[in-house]
């Protein structure tokens, strides 16, 4: 299947410099980036991209992090892209994430895990209308 995802840098990813490096794993894996932008998440928009999470005890926490400074927002697309995402990135704690992922290599704590990834094509389609407006996006 050809699909979309969304695919998010975490501050503290941005902040040690792993930018360019994250986006080049995409693009050897083949998929291709179709929008790209770095900002700050206002408040409202991090709780409403966390919505299933807000009865979770680390929410505050969660959204405290994801607005501490600037995020890179990525719209990527490619073959079974929501997956191959996911398994590129690594399990949500790093201390269980494979080898070679970018959470193995670049994360050492739940909470700042460096990257994020739509779970599934629901999700994708939800984050990237939050974060992208069609026109916005490469054709
Ligand atoms: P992600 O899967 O991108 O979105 C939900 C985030 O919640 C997850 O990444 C983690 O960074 C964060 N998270 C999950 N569990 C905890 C926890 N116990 N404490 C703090 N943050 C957490």
């Amino acid at each position: 299947d050809m699909q979309r995802t969304y695919a998010m840098i975490k501050p503290d990813g941005v902040r040690r410099q792993l930018t360019a490096r994250i986006l080049q794993r995409f693009i050897d894996k083949g998929y291709r980036v179709i929008g790209l932008k770095q900002l700050v998440i206002p408040r409202e928009l991090a709780e409403q991209h966390y919505a299933e999470h807000r009865e979770r005890p680390f929410f505050g926490e969660l959204v405290d992090f994801i607005t501490s400074g600037p995020v890179v927002a990525i719209a990527l697309e490619g073959e079974n892209v929501i997956t191959g995402l996911r398994a590129m990135m690594g399990a949500t704690n790093p201390k269980d994430a494979a080898p070679g992922t970018i959470r193995a290599d670049h994360a050492t704590t739940i909470g700042e895990n460096v990257i994020h990834g739509s779970a599934n094509e629901e999700d994708a389609a939800r984050e990237l209308g939050l974060f992208f407006g069609d026109a916005e996006l490469l054709r």
